[in-house]
């Protein structure tokens, strides 16, 4: 079978939730048996997959160390690890205006997060095993007023291609996964925008739903991708291309009508 993940163990923070949910019930359904790990309860989900709950906050590195030495000592050691733990903090103001508080709990979630997963995690993975982090289309395309955000996943990408290079000898693959705008809780203040956007500034003409992320993070997961390391792969319907058929009509119906 393909993508098959059958006798291996993943552990994922944000499991309970968006595109880390997607990820826990896709591999399960490949055969994997998962650890969830949230700051929300993922207790039913986790039952339900066959897996188990840890419940942790990313931020904090001695808990993200306790969390895997206790459950490695439990079940053993994990071939898949998935720091996807994050927040959102596009608030639209400028990094001048930018909120000091909110974009230090930026860092501590989604850079330090990834951060303590990759410190911690590889003494719980065994050889060969994979590792996939959780960056943003926002890293490499700028969206103003999303500076902060975008910043803290630009390191992620950074920690990603460091990490490949040095987890290389113990042939562990570390790669990231890049979305654009998904639908999940984190994007439900914004939904409207978040539509609008991906229907005028990708060639897919949508916004994505989490499984198809998933998808992406399954095949990363997986020995069919023994030759993938260090990579940051856009799932964003085209978004990164560049002026959509949607955006240069807008501009010329505005030249026409003479605005
Ligand atoms: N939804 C999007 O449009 C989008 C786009 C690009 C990147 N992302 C990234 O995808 C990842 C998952 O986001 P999502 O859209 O599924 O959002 P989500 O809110 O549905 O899920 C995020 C999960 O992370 C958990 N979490 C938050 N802070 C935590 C912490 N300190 N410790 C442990 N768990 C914590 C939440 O409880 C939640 O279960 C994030 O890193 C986010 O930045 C999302």
């Amino acid at each position: 079978m393909f993508f098959d993940l059958s006798g291996k163990r993943a552990f994922i923070t944000g499991g309970a939730s968006g595109i880390g949910l997607a990820v826990a019930r896709r591999f399960a359904e490949a055969g994997a048996r998962v650890v969830i790990a949230d700051m929300q309860d993922g207790q039913a989900v986790a039952t339900e997959l066959g897996g188990t709950f840890v419940h942790l906050d990313v931020s904090d590195s001695a808990a993200v160390l306790s969390a895997l030495a206790q459950n490695c000592e439990q079940e053993g050691k994990l071939d898949i690890l998935i720091n996807n733990a994050g927040i959102n903090g596009a608030d639209g103001v400028t990094i001048e205006d930018s909120d000091e508080a909110l974009t230090r709990k930026l860092l501590e979630i989604n850079t330090l997060g990834v951060y303590h997963g990759l410190k911690h995690g590889p003494a719980h993975i065994r050889d060969g095993g994979a590792i996939i982090n959780t960056a943003s289309l926002g890293a490499t395309l700028m969206f103003p007023g999303s500076g902060p955000y975008s910043a803290t996943k630009a390191a992620v990408i950074n920690l990603t291609q460091m990490s490949a290079l040095e987890l290389a000898p113990r042939k562990i693959r570390v790669n990231a996964v890049a979305p654009s705008f998904i639908r999940t809780p984190l994007a439900q203040d914004d939904i409207e925008l978040f539509e609008k956007m991906s229907y005028n500034a990708t060639a897919a003409q949508r916004i994505a739903e989490p499984e198809e992320v998933a998808a992406v993070f399954h095949f990363l997961a997986s020995d069919d991708a023994s030759y993938m390391n260090g990579q940051v792969i856009n799932v964003d319907g085209g978004m990164s291309l560049g002026f959509t058929n949607v955006q240069l009509d807008m501009i010329s119906q505005e030249l026409t009508s003479g605005g």
